[in-house]
Formats: C-alpha cells, sequence, structure tokens
C-alpha cells in the first residue's frame, strides 16, 4: 500500500541541507515504498508552523510529519502549531512514542508531542535531533498504512 508523506522541519537554526533529521525520515518513507511529496524546514514561529502544516494537509497527503519544536524550551511551539490547525486528537501514537522512548532515555518524557487528524491527514509531531526522531518513527511506523485505511473507512 502506498502512502503520501509530507515532513515539516521546525527549526530557526536549521535549513534543508542541514536537516540530517528530515533527510533520515525521508529516506526510511522511501524504503517502505511510501512517497514523501514535500520536505521543508520552518523557522520555530507557531503561524508558520500551523500553516506549513495546513498547507501539506489540505493538498491530501496522508501523513504529515513534524521534526522538532516538541521540547521545553519557550521557542518550541510545534504542538501548539499543530493543534491551531488539527480538529482531533489521536493520543495513542504521541504515547506509544514516549513510553517506546523512556526505555531509551528517560528524557523522553520531556516530549510534548502531539498527533492529530487535520481532516484526513494524520500529524504526528517527533523530536529534532537524527538520534530521537528516528526512534521515535521506528516506535510508530508499522502502524501508519492501517491507519489510514481507517481514516478512509476501512473496518479491521
Ligand atoms: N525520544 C527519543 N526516542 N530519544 C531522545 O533522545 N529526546 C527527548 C524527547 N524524546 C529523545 C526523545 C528530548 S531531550 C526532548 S527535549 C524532546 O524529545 C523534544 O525534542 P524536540 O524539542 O527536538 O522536539
Amino acid at each position: 500500500m502506498s502512502i503520501t508523506f509530507a515532513i515539516v522541519t521546525c527549526s530557526s537554526t536549521r535549513n534543508l541541507a542541514e536537516d540530517t533529521a528530515g533527510a533520515a525520515l525521508g529516506e526510511k518513507i522511501v524504503a517502505q515504498g511510501w512517497k514523501l511529496l514535500s520536505r521543508v524546514v520552518v523557522k520555530d514561529d507557531r503561524a508558520a508552523i500551523a500553516g506549513a502544516i495546513a498547507g501539506a494537509a489540505d493538498a491530501k497527503v496522508d501523513i504529515v510529519l513534524t521534526c522538532g519544536g516538541s521540547g521545553l524550551s519557550l521557542a518550541d511551539v510545534t504542538p501548539e502549531a499543530t493543534a491551531d490547525v488539527c480538529d482531533r486528537y489521536v493520543p495513542g501514537i504521541a504515547e506509544a512514542m514516549r513510553a517506546t522512548s523512556l526505555k531509551i532515555t528517560g528524557r523522553a518524557m520531556l516530549s510534548r508531542a502531539v498527533c492529530m487528524q487535520r481532516g484526513s491527514t494524520l500529524v504526528v509531531n517527533l523530536p529534532g535531533s537524527l538520534k530521537a526522531a528516528t526512534e521515535c518513527f521506528e516506535a510508530v511506523y508499522e502502524q501508519f498504512e492501517h491507519a489510514v485505511l481507517m481514516t478512509a473507512g476501512a473496518g479491521h
């Protein structure tokens, strides 16, 4: 099953060439046989992040992965931006990421990441470092195809 993705990296310090976490996520998506439709870097700006998420969702991408900006720094606003443009929480995905990550590092409890739906698009907040982003992706990606099928109205 082919599903489509957009990656929105949220960082005021990185550009696309320096975005190793976003690039690694893109490689993992392609390795699954899925399609990466866009990858952008936006500043840690709530309106800019919200706009990038909404734009990707309204282009009918199945899953938007955000990368970074979900920690405790006052500049971290990705969860708030996500909630600004999404309708419903999908808490189990964020719970699974934190549960799996806590077995690797206690710092996982410092994640404020949320997962939500905007219409039929699933938005998943991932942390910003290469290591953390890939660990969290690995924790949940196996459920992505089923999530997309269920969103489209398929039964179990
Ligand atoms: N999850 C995993 N698997 N591995 C990690 O190293 N780092 C944590 C957490 N989740 C981490 C993790 C830390 S230190 C922070 S601050 C939060 O993710 C948020 O990261 P972000 O601000 O880059 O989004």
